[in-house]
């Protein structure tokens, strides 16, 4: 069980907010296999002020998605509070702040990671956000900017905790090293011994059931976030469910899931744009088949959705 201010989940795991790909469609399979909470790409809390983007019908999340969490991107305490009560009215059911995210592009606005730099700034906009909504508010940490001192992750951790953040998501990795060398799971101990009482969720490298376990084991920590892993892998949820009583999927199995997520990316996008969107969905599906790269050559070489559909059927015995 996982509880997150109001939000109580029944296992203490769930899917990241991956730019790019969780979307509806990712989102619904991920539940489907089990994901108990998802989460929708990051939000620029600028843009989504905007009533052209609070508007837009992909902006809501669905009837069948609750609980879901919506993660925030920005630098202005003001803006990051109004865009916190634009999630919340659209139906988001948690906020998280991002201050981890390492893109160049999001680092040079001052963004993201970069805020591991200002302390004072990162708690200006928690407390602002905190107080602009009645959802659990958590806050997307890495340990330290460029792994010289991570002086300040604690001087945030520490303010936040006392603020009464709802959960700290930490990904052990400083902002400088993206996502080259290994996560540090033991700071994560460090981290769950100085705030016993704070739900602390950890995020980095956690492709395998084993891992996500005993990574939880060791360091003590609350929760765990499915990443890359849940790419391709919807079934990590339901193996973390199951435990030894797993039965990994047979290709139809596979097949079916696929054939679904695309046609709902085919709903969200269009049948055209869907072809060439789904394409990194269909490199990580094929990480499972025993052909792999035969597979994917086929399903790279569909150039319309009936073709897309056919070549699954084929290699995935349907
Ligand atoms: C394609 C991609 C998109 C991501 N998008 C986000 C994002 O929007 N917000 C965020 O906090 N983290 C994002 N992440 C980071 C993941 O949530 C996670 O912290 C990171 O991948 C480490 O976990 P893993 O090694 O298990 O993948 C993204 C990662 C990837 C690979």
């Amino acid at each position: 069980m996982l509880k997150i201010g109001n939000i109580i989940l029944d296992v203490p795991f769930f899917q990241a907010s991956l730019s790019g790909y969780s979307d509806y469609a990712m989102r619904a399979i991920a539940r489907e296999c089990g994901a108990p909470m998802t989460f929708a790409g990051v939000f620029l809390a600028k843009s989504v002020i905007h009533p052209r983007v609070f508007n837009s019908p992909s902006f809501k999340p669905g009837d069948n998605e609750h609980p879901i969490g919506a993660q925030l991107l920005g630098e202005d305490a003001e803006i990051m509070a109004r865009a916190a009560r634009v999630v919340s009215q659209a139906g988001y059911d948690l906020i998280d702040l991002n201050f981890a995210c390492p893109a160049p592009k999001v680092i040079r606005r001052k963004r993201g990671g970069f805020l591991l730099n200002e302390p004072d700034k990162v708690i200006e906009i928690y407390n602002a956000v905190k107080e602009s909504v009645d959802c659990p508010v958590t806050m997307k940490l890495r340990t330290s900017f460029d792994n010289e001192s991570y002086d300040n992750f604690w001087d945030i951790s520490s303010r936040a905790t006392a603020g009464k953040v709802d959960a700290l998501i930490v990904h052990p990795r400083a902002v400088c090293q993206r996502f080259t060398g290994l996560a540090n799971w033991e700071f994560l101990s460090e981290v769950k011994k100085q705030f016993p009482r704070t739900i602390i969720i950890g995020s980095g490298d956690l492709f395998s059931v084993d891992t996500i376990k005993n990574n939880m084991k060791n360091t003590g920590v609350d929760g765990a976030v499915i990443a890359r892993d849940a790419i391709g892998n919807p079934w990590i949820f339901e193996q973390l469910r199951e435990g030894d009583d797993f039965v990994a999927p047979t290709l139809e199995q596979q097949g079916r899931v696929i054939s679904k997520h695309f046609n709902l990316v085919c709903k969200l996008y269009g049948d055209k744009k869907a072809i060439t969107h789904f394409r990194k969905f269909a490199i990580a599906y094929c990480k499972l088949h025993p052909l792999r790269r035969k597979v994917q050559k086929a399903l790279f070489a569909a150039e319309t959705v009936e073709e897309f559909l056919a070549a699954v059927k084929q290699w995935y015995c349907m």
